[in-house]
């Protein structure tokens, strides 16, 4: 191998990313509640727009994502023309960090927040800063403190990932407006589509200049495999990301099925209410076991024990029984873990394990 092909500086910094469990050697069977997908999938609308798309699989994709941004924007109320969509909302942080930092440059996120907003950082040759959290929420304060003269983005995923919890618009907007005036705030809207009547923070973007939201169809619209997001934002800065995608960044099956799940609002309202049923079904039974769990606004929990040992002994012990959750250490949360809401009967077997588990665990 030659020696001579060296990587710019810093990238081999940038640690692998882990996605959740999907199988266990020698395990048939088993219930993936480990990367917060939608356990029900998604509408039928989308998956017949999906094998709709199979007898054009020879033409390019639509460049400009037009028919799916009208149908996010009517769905919305949104700009259509502010809209960009992406393969999928990973792929929108990553032009963020790409075109707003470099080398020099600060990137801010939360202690416990998601992942790809330091790797993404890095991969920029920017420096990622993790700003703490208090008692697991965001901490406006803690990241006004943070930022200065070299901040360029501050992401905030509101809910937050891996914790669930969430905090008001007014920190929210507090937060926009004590930034420096060259960074860019970007509300992470993973989770938004869980929270009752909430727009992701849509109105903050539409009131100011420095303030971007993405958002993806992974979670709520349950169609994380085909890699489908999309963000909101300022027209400059959306018209200055459209200069880093591929001209076809998003396959044909995403646009299609993209915009029927869109579409299918009665689906996705119907997902919500399910799972708030059994994400509060799910935390009420961890507390009444003596496990610490704060409230969630997301389509998961963040189960505490006592200690890593203790964490890792009920993630074995889920594990044995089929049921794959996310051990959350890369996350700084090592005596955590965090749990998807799944259907039903999963998450009573869950709450059945883990009380198994709590009756025979001596600390
Ligand atoms: C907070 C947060 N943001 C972004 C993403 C990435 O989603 P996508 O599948 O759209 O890339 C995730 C996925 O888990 C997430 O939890």
């Amino acid at each position: 191998m030659s020696t001579r092909i060296k990587p710019q500086p810093g990238i081999m910094d940038i640690e692998l990313y882990v996605g959740g469990k999907g199988a266990v050697k020698g395990q048939s069977n088993t219930v993936k509640l480990s990367s917060n997908e939608n356990p029900w999938g998604p509408s039928e609308d989308a998956k017949q727009a999906y094998r709709a798309v199979a007898g054009d699989l020879h033409v390019y994709p639509s460049g400009d994502h037009g028919p799916l941004r009208t149908a996010i924007a009517e769905v919305t109320g949104l700009d259509a023309e502010r809209i960009i969509c992406s393969n999928g909302s990973d792929e929108l942080i990553s032009f963020l960090c790409q075109v707003y930092a470099g080398p020099g440059d600060e990137v801010l996120f939360t202690e416990h927040g998601f992942l790809m907003y330091k790797l993404c950082a890095q991969a920029a040759g920017a420096t990622p800063v993790a700003v703490p959290e208090k008692e697991r929420h965001t901490d406006v304060d803690a990241l006004l403190a943070a930022a200065n003269e070299n901040t360029k983005l501050v992401f905030i995923a509101n809910p937050n990932n891996p914790t669930g919890t969430m905090i008001s618009a007014s920190d929210v907007a507090r937060l926009a407006d004590g930034l420096p005036e060259q960074a860019l705030l970007v509300l992470d809207g993973a989770y938004a589509e869980f929270v009752d009547g909430f727009d992701g923070h849509a109105d903050l973007v539409d009131e100011r200049e420095n303030v971007f939201m993405t958002r993806t169809f992974s979670k709520i619209y349950g169609l994380g495999g085909l890699r489908l997001g999309w963000g909101y934002g300022p027209a400059e800065i959306v018209n200055t990301l459209h200069r880093v995608r591929g001209p076809f960044n998003v396959n044909a099956s995403a646009l299609a099925a993209g915009e029927a799940a869109m579409r299918d609002v009665n689906y996705t309202v119907k997902c919500r209410e399910t799972n708030a049923q059994w994400r509060e079904f799910l935390r009420e039974k961890l507390l009444g076991i003596g496990i610490a769990c704060d409230a969630s606004q997301t389509n998961f929990v963040l189960a505490r024990f006592g200690s890593e040992a203790e964490a890792d002994a009920a993630d074995q012990a889920l594990s044995d029984a089929g049921l794959l959750v996310r051990a959350v250490k890369s996350y700084g949360l090592a005596e955590c873990l965090r749990i998807t809401v799944g259907k039903g009967a999963d998450c009573k077997r869950v709450v059945q394990v883990l009380q198994e588990f709590k009756d025979g665990w001596v600390a």
